[in-house]
């Protein structure tokens, strides 16, 4: 059986939403998160899995750093197409602006899809796929490639322990070492002789 006909209409208007970003920010990252988010969503059976899906798909339809929309328009706008409950809407949006560490302020979060979307959106920042994402930004961005490793420092190699889910936990040591071992091997290439 096909993904439900929503699923598929969610990545094709996610799809039209990103059409050439290339900044690791694009389809291919809402796709990861996606697929991470229903991975997790497996081992919590207390989660909504079409919500968490939803907004794993939408997560970042509204992100101020590409499109300069209030109050997840976009998102908004696809789900009305749907005709998608008002009350399932704003549950949806309530996941996808928890996510996001600047609307959500850091609280730690009650509802178990939100921490869901929210360990997939961290999990798709580390690991192989972190360190591609990271260099693409930084290039993006005009910085350089030290530049683009204090990165590690300040904010990546904290993740693992920020997870919600066990299965994030597990998943992002994994990753974590990755990072660790890149770091070390940079340390030891970009070490001046002497
Ligand atoms: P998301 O909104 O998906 O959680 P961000 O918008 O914070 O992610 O970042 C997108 C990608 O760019 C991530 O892989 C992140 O680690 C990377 N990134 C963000 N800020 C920087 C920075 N200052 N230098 C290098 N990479 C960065
Ligand atoms: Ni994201």
């Amino acid at each position: 059986m096909g993904k439900e006909q929503i699923l598929e209409d969610a990545i094709g208007y996610v799809r039209a939403l990103y059409e050439g970003n290339s900044d690791g920010h694009g389809l291919d990252h809402t796709m990861r998160v996606y697929h991470l988010a229903m991975k997790i969503a497996d081992s919590e059976p207390g989660c909504d899995r079409r919500i968490t899906a939803l907004a794993a798909l939408l997560h970042d339809a509204d992100d101020p750093k590409l499109f300069s929309t209030e109050d997840n328009r976009n998102a908004r706008s696809f789900l009305a197409e749907q005709g998608v409950s008002p009350e399932e809407t704003e549950r949806i949006c309530a996941v996808i602006n928890s996510v996001s560490f600047s609307k959500n302020g850091g609280r730690r979060l009650e509802d178990i899809n939100a921490m869901i979307v929210q360990d997939a959106d961290r999990l798709d920042a580390i690991g192989a796929i972190g360190i591609a994402r990271t260099f693409a930004f930084g290039g993006k961005h005009g910085r350089g490639l030290d530049s683009s490793v204090q990165h590690f420092y300040d904010k990546l190699l904290r993740l693992k322990d920020m997870m919600n889910t066990e299965m994030a936990r597990e998943m992002a040591e994994k990753r974590h070492r990755l990072m660790i071992e890149f770091l070390k091997e940079w340390d030891a290439e970009t070490e001046t002789a002497g």
